[in-house]
């Protein structure tokens, strides 16, 4: 099959149409993949942020076909529609039973980019190739277990309903499952990514009043306003604690740091009312360390928490977006600014880094 390889973080990506994928096992789906999103956790990979075991196929937020099911599967047949998520719940680990799905041991395949037991079934020239953030979908097929195929009707267009996969997943859930938000909060999302304006639309949809997006990129601030926000701030320009106080009179209930960097995680604690949260979304580089006064912690009543994939338990929550997408309250239609081939995946990778657009979809036929 044709798949794009990253061999070495900072080089291209090579373009393989001799990728053999293994035979489908038991309590697996196999997809034909018809579009996979570009995140900015699979920039990080190629730009060697995330050190990873390679040589790797990245993309993880996947829709397509179910072209194969595993035996003792039956949730899905083949030709039924599918969103994949990256981070699937078995249902009954320790995680799971304690309702911390996306902690479920089935997801360790984002780090370690294998199945549970270690292999991948990708190969190219005798040699392993591994699954990105454990999903390999910038590819024409992908085997993933079958909690990770969430069926879809098949009326929904597929090059958009992959973006529920990762961005939607993540930022809504951050604002619906790991926040505590409530009817008239305040709230600060720094960074208008595809992340950015999922966490705002998801705070909007949980009843925040006043939801403040900070971006440098004027067109990212511009889209934001159509996923919730009620305010932009320009972090090159504007003192974004000091807008954020002068608005609230105090600071936001809750602050979500959604770029990934550890001093505007910082940011956003400043930006926090003793007794708010500050959720962080963004995937920091790994020496990334976020400085905090122990006593001023403890005074400020503040919390301080992470999450993974929005706290989503995909079953509940990608039929959930779904319907929140058909009833007009999620415009995801705007989220995807850009369809490109897979053979032009490299050039995608650079536009994605020069933020241009939101989120640019590969299409794989
Ligand atoms: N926790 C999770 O499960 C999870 C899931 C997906 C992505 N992520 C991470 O979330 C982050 C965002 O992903 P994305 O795909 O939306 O990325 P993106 O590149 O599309 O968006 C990032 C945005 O941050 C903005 N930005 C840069 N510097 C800024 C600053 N100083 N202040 C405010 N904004 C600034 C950029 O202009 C850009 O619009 C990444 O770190 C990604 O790895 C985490
Ligand atoms: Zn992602
Ligand atoms: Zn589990």
């Amino acid at each position: 099959m044709r798949a794009a390889i990253l061999y070495e973080p900072g080089q291209p990506l090579e373009l393989a149409d001799d990728v053999k994928l293994g035979a489908t096992g038991p309590g697996e789906v196999r997809v034909q993949v018809a579009a996979c999103g570009i995140c900015h956790s699979d920039l990080s990979i190629i730009q060697g942020h995330f050190p990873l075991m390679g040589p790797t196929i990245p993309g993880h937020e996947a829709a397509g076909v179910v072209s194969e099911v595993g035996a003792g599967v039956d949730h899905v047949s083949v030709g039924d529609h599918v969103i994949l998520t990256p981070a699937p719940s078995c249902g009954h680990c320790r995680a799971c039973r304690r309702g911390r799905f996306s902690h479920c041991y089935l997801g360790d395949g984002l780090m370690t980019s294998t199945f549970d037991d270690g292999t991948t079934r990708l190969e190219r020239n005798g040699e392993v190739v591994y699954r990105g953030l454990g999903m390999a979908g910038w590819a024409e097929e992908v085997i993933v277990v079958r909690q990770a195929a969430i069926p879809i009707p098949k009326d929904i267009p597929l090059d958009v309903a992959c973006v529920i996969g990762c961005a939607v997943q993540t930022g809504t859930g951050a604002a619906l499952n790991t926040a505590s938000i409530e009817p008239g909060d305040s709230v600060l999302v720094v960074g208008a990514g595809g992340i950015g304006v999922s966490i705002a639309a998801g705070a909007s949809i949980a009843g925040a009043s006043r939801i403040i997006v900070s971006d440098p990129s004027e067109s990212r601030r511009e889209r934001a306003m159509s996923f919730g926000a009620t305010h932009v701030v320009d972090p090159t320009s504007d003192d974004v604690p000091a807008v954020v106080d002068a608005l609230t009179g105090g600071g936001v209930d809750t602050a979500f740091e959604a770029v990934g960097s550890a001093a505007l995680a910082e940011q956003c604690l400043d930006s926090t009312v003793n007794g708010g949260e500050v959720i962080l979304v963004g995937a920091a580089p790994m020496d990334g360390f976020i400085n905090v006064q122990s006593v001023a912690m403890m005074f400020s009543g503040k919390s301080l928490s992470g999450c993974v994939l929005g706290s989503c338990w995909a079953p509940r929550d990608i039929p959930r977006i779904v319907e929140l997408w058909q009833s007009g309250q999620l415009p995801l239609d705007e989220m995807v600014t850009a369809r490109r081939p897979l053979a032009e995946v490299n050039d995608a990778v650079r536009q994605a880094e020069a933020g241009v657009g939101l989120r640019t979809v590969l299409m794989m036929d």
